[in-house]
């Protein structure tokens, strides 16, 4: 049986990287959690605790899914009190060589998705008092670092943007958002664009213990951007 006293937050990409670090964190911290994955699978820290933890079958290119997923995960839980817009692809390509698709591409798992599941869990996060969008951005929808980078930030600027969005459309609702916006963290992710070690990146589990933390604020600490970096630049 779930508990239904619990916040129930829903993370998208939690098969692995950072939503599987986010997931297993804040079912740690006492949420029940609900997982969008494209190909479900219950994780190894969940085992055993499967009444808390909610699978959904979940493809951010599928514009049906969204609706989908937090009906499934509404009926199982009873409320949502958070999504965490996780999933996000970057296809390294400078705004000169990229095509329409790589853009289009972009711009649906990393800002059309999280758009559409914000507005399919309106509801239920109205109804808590306390709800709490999370954006997962990056430093790249902050600053243009490369060339290389430039039409992944483009992406992750309109995701910035769609953060704040939430935030002023859910304010007087008790709707919280944060876009946050992390440089390199390691997974494969950071391991298919940069050579840095692992071990100089930042951690996944410590940007999911930020994220629980942010999550865990009441209505009256709204933190609408909470940058993280491993290196030293001038603003980050
Ligand atoms: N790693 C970094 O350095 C970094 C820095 C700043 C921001 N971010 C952002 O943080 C988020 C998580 O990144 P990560 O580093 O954990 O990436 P990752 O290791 O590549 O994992 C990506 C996650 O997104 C899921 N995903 C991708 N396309 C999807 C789709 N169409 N439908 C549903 N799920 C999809 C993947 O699912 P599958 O397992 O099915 O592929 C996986 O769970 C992304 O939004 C990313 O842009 C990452």
């Amino acid at each position: 049986m779930n508990d239904r006293t619990k916040r129930v937050a829903l993370i998208s990409g939690a098969s692995r990287g950072i939503g599987d670090h986010v997931a297993a964190e804040l079912f740690r911290q006492g949420w029940a959690v609900s997982l969008g994955m494209r190909t479900p699978a219950m994780p190894q820290w969940a085992l055993g605790h499967e009444g808390d933890v909610h699978l959904a079958d979940y493809d951010a290119n599928d514009v049906t899914a969204e609706k989908r997923w937090v009906d499934s995960a509404f009926q199982h839980f009873g409320r949502i009190d958070a999504i965490v817009a996780n999933a996000g692809i970057m296809i390294p390509k400078t705004v000169i060589e990229a095509d329409d698709d790589d853009i289009d591409a972009m711009l649906a798992v990393n800002v059309k998705a999280p758009r559409r599941l914000a507005k399919a869990a309106w509801d239920a996060l109205c109804e808590s008092g306390c709800g709490r969008v999370i954006i997962l951005a990056s430093l790249s929808g902050k600053r243009v670092k490369s060339a290389l980078s430039g039409s992944y930030s483009l992406s992750k600027f309109a995701a910035v943007a769609l953060s704040h969005a939430i935030r002023q459309a859910g304010f007087d609702k008790g709707v919280r958002a944060t876009a946050i916006c992390p440089g390199f963290v390691a997974t494969d992710m950071a391991a298919a664009i940069s050579d840095r070690p692992a071990d100089q990146l930042t951690q996944p589990d410590d940007l999911a213990r930020i994220i629980a933390m942010l999550l865990s604020l009441p209505n009256e600490a709204s933190v609408a951007e909470f940058a993280i970096n491993c290196q030293l630049e001038e603003f980050f």
